[in-house]
């Protein structure tokens, strides 16, 4: 049993009922929400703020796992807290004082996580690996739902899993892009903890379904 963490990515839920995607999600097996913030800088694309944090926060008791697309994300790590964050996680591209963010995260009493671009090397963490709680691993590039997943993660997974080992961490890997059937039990394979998925349960027939599909892989 590897009883892996899913999260299902509300950038895929139908905005004019949220409440109602929500409280499936709330029913089902998922157990973390994963919510993707974009200020159209960081990424070609602008999502959603505070005020849908709020309102999610409102209906849910499930980890809020936020996933900042933002530039200069130290600029707002209290406001997520305000918001309902429980995990709050900035690009390791957007971010000069990378260890001082996490160290920022953590005082205002939430889990740091770091996340990377398909072209990041995960070499790149390895200061930081031992004082954060999940890496963010992109398996597609950030800023869109539905894209086609990246087959290089399958090996980039691997090589972060030797790293956390070897750096004694208890950091999760999080896949996030392209989770579906065909990838997430091979990424599980490789040693991810963390599902994220956006698509493949918001385009099912049977969302509740498909996300427990995922949690018994
Ligand atoms: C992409 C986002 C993802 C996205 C995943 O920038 O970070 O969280 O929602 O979507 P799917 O699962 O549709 O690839
Ligand atoms: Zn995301």
């Amino acid at each position: 049993m590897r009883n892996q963490i899913i999260a299902p990515s509300i950038l895929s839920a139908n905005f004019a009922q949220l409440g109602i995607d929500i409280e499936m999600i709330n029913k089902s097996e998922a157990d973390w929400f994963h919510v993707d913030v974009m200020d159209g800088v960081f990424v070609p694309n602008i999502s959603f703020g505070f005020p849908v944090l709020k309102a999610l926060k409102k209906l849910t008791s499930k980890t809020i796992d936020v996933h900042l697309m933002i530039v200069q994300p130290e600029r707002y790590i209290i406001d997520f807290k305000d918001a309902g964050a429980d995990i709050l996680s900035v690009h390791y591209e957007a971010s000069v004082h990378l260890h001082r963010t996490i160290c920022a995260i953590k005082e205002a009493g939430m889990k740091a996580g770091v996340a990377i671009n398909p072209h990041t090397p995960i070499e790149l963490l390895k200061d930081v690996i031992a004082d954060i709680d999940l890496v963010c691993m992109m398996s597609v590039n950030p800023g869109f739902g539905g894209q086609k997943f990246i087959e290089n993660t399958y090996n980039k997974c691997s090589d972060l899993k030797n790293l956390i080992i070897q750096k004694n961490s208890n950091c999760l890997i999080e896949i996030d892009g392209g989770v579906n059937e065909i990838t997430a039990p091979k990424l599980l394979d490789a040693g991810a903890n963390v599902l994220v998925a956006g698509n493949y349960v918001f385009s099912s027939s049977n969302p509740t379904a498909t996300i427990a599909s995922l949690k018994a892989l």
